[in-house]
């Protein structure tokens, strides 16, 4: 059910690449609130085509750029504000890559160019993103700009890898950006720390089968879907989250703040 809440917001979404990359659930959710939106991802990922299908439905157009390359970025903010006629109301960073935890090393033997790679990609971008939106001035007062994260941030998580690290930093860009860019624009700036979702990034993990149903019995409302974490984007796009900034917020079904679930201790319990 829509509500209008993004109704002449415009923004920029970035990393849908296929129909279950949660950039992909949030570009649909949030033109069904109403808002007009330019797609982005790296150029490499534009040539699967698949896109394609959601620029139709959406009537947006697909900007391409390269988050690691800051021209990319100066042009999607220039084409994209040329397109709205008009400055940026929000911006999702949906945006990972860990080029170790892919080529299958684990985190006691990481191979430190592949490091550098996924924290530019990953974590760096985020600042790359927020300060060209900011020496450009393209992000209207009270605008807002999200990214997405994981808990293995805050706990350790082994196969999670170097991806960790990343998010980690990715967090403390969110919190030292969002106090500059509030101070100038009032534009708020935040993490959303989303459950395991079967999306390419995710199934990447080693293990994952497991991961998510562990996470599964450890929420009390169980994994949030990419399609829940939609619905929460939007309420962070919209003017009723104003005040909000600087925060990793969880959406994980309480998963966070779960000591044991009743399900893991009943499952232990049959060992
Ligand atoms: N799936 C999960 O379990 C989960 C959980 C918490 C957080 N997240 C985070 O959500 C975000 C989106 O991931 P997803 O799960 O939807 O997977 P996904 O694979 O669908 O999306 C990742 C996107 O990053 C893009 N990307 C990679 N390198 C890029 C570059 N150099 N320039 C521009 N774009 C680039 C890819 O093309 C892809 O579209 C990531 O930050 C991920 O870490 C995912």
């Amino acid at each position: 059910m829509a509500h209008n809440l993004l109704k002449g917001k415009k923004g920029i979404i970035f990393g849908a690449l296929d129909e279950k990359s949660l950039a992909w659930r949030t570009a649909l959710r949030c033109v069904e609130e109403g808002a007009e939106i330019v797609l982005t991802n790296a150029p490499v990922a534009l040539r699967m085509g698949e896109i394609n299908k959601l620029a139709e439905i959406c009537k947006a157009p697909v900007i391409p750029a390269d988050v690691t390359i800051t021209d990319d970025l100066k042009n999607l903010f220039t084409k994209s504000m040329e397109h709205f006629g008009g400055k940026i109301d929000f911006v999702l960073h949906s945006v990972g890559m860990s080029l170790n935890v892919r080529k299958g090393r684990s985190y006691t033997d990481l191979d430190y160019d592949f490091s550098l790679k996924t924290l530019n990609i990953s974590a760096l971008s985020l600042h790359r993103v927020l300060q060209t939106a900011y020496q450009m001035d393209a992000i209207n007062d009270w605008g807002s700009v999200v990214a997405l994260t994981y808990i293995a941030a805050q706990r350790a998580f082994p196969d999670y890898s170097e991806m960790a690290d990343a998010k980690a930093m990715l967090e403390s860009v969110a919190r030292s950006f969002g106090y500059h860019y509030g101070i100038k624009n009032k534009v708020r700036v935040n993490t959303v720390s989303q459950s395991p979702t079967p999306t390419t990034a995710g199934s990447g993990v080693k293990g994952f089968g497991g991961f998510i149903g562990y996470a599964e019995k450890m929420s009390p409302l169980g994994n949030a879907s990419a399609d829940n974490c939609a619905d929460y984007l939007v309420t962070l796009f919209s003017d009723m989250t104003r005040m909000v900034t600087m925060q990793n917020l969880y959406h994980d079904g309480g998963f966070s703040f779960t000591g044991v679930s009743n399900a893991i201790m009943d499952a232990l319990d049959k060992e």
